[in-house]
């Protein structure tokens, strides 16, 4: 069995090469809008395919643009270790949500390469298509194709803003690929992702132990009243559907609050029509969610809050309809992968902590077929999901190096 903490991630070219796919759809505020099926995505992905390529690694795509980089191992009929994230970004997002997991794998890959070993299983490194979920209105939409979580043709017939469906974005970009976008066996998968929330950096710990991901559940809502003229319409007589969703908005805000710290509740997406000054507003489109450590009190709200905010609107004289679109169970991870962690945190002197992921992320479905845990690393007043959004070399560092541990142990074993 290799001794894996002996070996060395190069910190630098790890920092190098995160910056340099920083570049790629880089924002004034030094952000990154580099969000799905773009263009940009497109750029990025061919970066990361050139990278793949220029590391001896095969690369292949499968009908979700999911994307597979290979390294094969002594022992090519054993089923591959996993590792990855995604290279989608919010529109406006941070250089390392997503990204860093992706170009660690990289590191990984490059580092075995430099200490001439060849690991037992083969090591595949992913690059999931729209963890995200800014475009389409589904996150981590790859991975749930991928591990049979939602059907391929419910995705692909999802339409972002301008009413382009996924399979045409997957299209237009060149990003589908010839393989079917269903798992095969695999030994296990390792998701390096910053925390995006503010634990790690208050109790000075350098790892999360990702020990499972919270549940969530994701509304899609119509609320309908009537345009009328601003000047004209007296309060009585007014069906003002903006008025009725930020009694909603706040409805949402209550629930939260009801659950203490452990509740999360966001109305992000709002769409006005007419959007003019002096109309009143007849119909919002709105996107809420909820998120809990237990899926008891998620699935009280998947009952409750539609009657909750029915009511609202009814009050006005407005029409409500609303749909849980997406939901996620809570996730507890594999208890070997997470105490592998554990180990190369004990084995690397790493200040380490268990945590519980706030976030989402492609771990959540790949947990559903394979042996899943994840490695967090922190970032700076945990903030995330804006361009902002900052971690140092140190921290790129020790992540990674806990990435080939758990690698190597996993594929040596
Ligand atoms: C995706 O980034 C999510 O956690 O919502
Ligand atoms: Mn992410
Ligand atoms: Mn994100
Ligand atoms: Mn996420």
């Amino acid at each position: 069995m290799v001794q894996s903490s002996n070996y060395r991630i190069d910190g630098k070219r790890l920092w190098d090469t995160l910056m340099a796919m920083a570049t790629i759809g880089a924002t004034p505020k030094g952000g990154v809008n580099r969000v799905t099926l773009t263009e940009v995505d497109r750029s990025g992905r061919a970066q990361f395919a050139l990278w793949c390529k220029q590391a001896g690694l095969t690369l292949r795509s499968d009908s979700m643009g999911n994307m597979f980089a290979r390294r094969p191992g002594r022992d090519n009929s054993r089923p591959p270790v996993l590792f990855g994230s995604h290279l989608d970004s919010q529109p406006t997002g941070g250089k390392f949500d997503g990204a860093l997991g992706v170009i660690a794998g990289l590191e990984v890959m490059r580092t075995l390469d430099d200490l001439g070993i060849v690991t037992e299983a083969p090591v595949e490194l992913i690059n999931w298509t729209d963890e995200e979920g800014s475009r389409f209105g589904r996150a981590m939409m790859g991975s749930a194709v991928w591990a049979g979580v939602h059907p391929e043709a419910t995705i692909k017939s999802l339409r972002d803003a301008e009413g382009i469906t996924v399979a045409e974005a997957l299209t237009a970009i060149g990003a589908e690929g010839a393989e079917p976008a269903t798992h095969t066996p695999a030994d296990s998968y390792f998701e390096l992702h910053i925390e995006q929330g503010p634990i790690l950096e208050r109790e000075a710990k350098t790892i999360g132990i990702v020990t499972g991901a919270q549940a969530q559940v994701w509304f899609d809502a119509t609320l309908t009243g009537q345009d009328s003229h601003a000047g004209t319409t007296p309060p009585d007589a007014r069906r003002d559907a903006l008025a009725g969703a930020a009694e909603i908005i706040l409805l949402v805000e209550r629930i939260m609050r009801a659950q203490g710290n452990a509740g999360r509740g966001t109305v992000g997406r709002l769409t006005v029509h007419p959007n003019s000054p002096n109309v009143v507003p007849g119909e919002i489109r709105f996107g809420c969610e909820f998120r809990h450590p237990d899926d008891a009190v998620i699935a009280t709200i998947v009952d409750d809050f539609p009657k909750r905010a029915a009511d609202l609107a009814a009050a006005r004289g407005l029409a409500l309809r609303i749909t849980p679109v997406f939901r996620v169970a809570a996730t507890p991870f594999d208890a070997d992968c997470i105490d592998l962690v554990r180990q190369a945190c004990a084995r690397l002197g790493y200040p380490a902590r268990e945590m519980v992921s706030g976030a989402g992320h492609d771990a959540v479905h790949v947990a559903t077929v394979i042996p899943t845990a994840m490695i967090f690393t922190p970032c700076k007043d945990g903030l995330s999901h804006n361009e902002a959004e900052s971690i140092t070399p140190d921290e790129a560092e020790a992540g990674t190096q806990i990435l080939l541990d758990v690698v190597l142990a996993r594929a040596n074993r």
